[in-house]
């Protein structure tokens, strides 16, 4: 059965890769119901010149040559900088060798390009975050004549539950919560992927199976850097298989009913002492404040799966580097 929509949607990728960031990249590029406008980088999992060129190597294998790759924030708004190396390595994507990049960088920053492409576009288009969301704040507050042509904003990042960078806050937005602040009170609709759903995307044994399965270098070199985020999950955080978080974003967009969303009232936590980045999200409407966020608590894991590995392969069959 075809779920594309009859023509696809438009869509700038803000990432910081990342293993996962890859993995939604790969998703986004591939999938006939998106048409990646450009992939723009912030820094998170690495500094910003190790994750740009992660996403220009990611390009370069994957076949993805004609993918519009442009730099942003090197910080959070308040000038904090923190990366992953625990999670995802010293490069921000260790785990295999990767292709030098074939895929050039833009000139412009991703803030100017995010801009110029929404002014340009003649439809809404929709924002993917898989990151800090720094730039997506900083383009809101620069550039407050193309909010109304963000159709929407889905972002991987916070929880309704407990978090993973602290006890009670997620990376992404523990890494820059004034951004996220931004963002969530921008009035845009917004779809939350947080760890409640990212986390029933588990790269399980036999995922990798799948994967391997599918035979060609991108598979092969995905399953070498998959690898080495499991090693990451299970030394730090005791799991024995990895989440992969970013590409829920993605597929949430592609095909809606891969996630089960409740609308609900969503703030981010500024100031606590042990709580600073924690995303405070009222399922039971205790705070009486209104719903700003569509917050996604299941995940088809069966169905995501299936189509992420189905780009993988359309992918390899396109003529990814070493592929058909
Ligand atoms: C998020 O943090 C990053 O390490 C991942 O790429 C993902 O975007 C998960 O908390
Ligand atoms: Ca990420």
């Amino acid at each position: 059965m075809d779920l594309s929509p009859a023509s696809p949607v438009p869509l700038l990728l803000d990432c910081d890769p990342g293993h996962d960031d890859m993995f939604a990249i790969l998703l986004a590029a591939a999938h006939p119901a998106v048409d990646l406008l450009a992939v723009t980088t912030v820094a998170g999992n690495g500094p910003l010149e190790a994750v740009t060129l992660n996403a220009r190597k990611i390009c370069t294998l994957a076949g993805l040559d004609g993918t519009v790759v442009a730099a942003g924030a090197d910080r959070a708004l308040r000038g904090d900088r923190r990366t992953a190396p625990d999670i995802h390595g010293e490069t921000g994507l260790d785990g295999a060798p990767l292709p030098e990049p074939a895929v050039p960088l833009a000139d412009e920053d991703a803030v100017t390009l995010m801009a110029r492409l929404l002014a340009e576009s003649d439809r809404p288009v929709t924002i993917a975050a898989t990151g800090p969301l720094t730039n997506v704040a900083t383009l809101l507050e620069r550039h407050p004549e193309v909010k109304e042509r963000i159709e929407r904003i889905v972002f991987m990042g916070g929880s309704a539950g407990r978090g993973n960078t602290t006890p009670l806050a997620e990376f992404n937005v523990h890494t820059d919560p004034e951004a996220a602040d931004r963002v969530l009170r921008s009035g845009l609709p917004l779809l939350m992927c947080g760890l409640d759903v990212t986390h029933q995307a588990l790269a399980t044994p036999e995922i990798f199976d799948r994967l391997h399965a599918i035979g060609g270098l991108l598979p092969a070199t995905l399953g070498g850097l998959l690898r080495f985020f499991a090693g990451a999950y299970e030394k730090v955080y005791d799991m024995p298989a990895p989440p992969v978080h970013d590409p829920v974003a993605i597929a949430a967009i592609i095909e809606p009913a891969v996630v089960r969303l409740v609308d609900a009232p969503v703030a981010v936590e500024l100031a606590g002492e042990h709580t600073r980045g924690a995303t405070v999200v009222d399922l039971h409407g205790v705070t009486g404040a209104e719903p700003n966020v569509q917050v996604a608590l299941d995940l088809d894991a069966d169905r995501f799966w299936d189509l992420m590995l189905d780009a993988i392969r359309t992918l390899t069959d396109r003529g990814a580097l070493g592929g058909a």
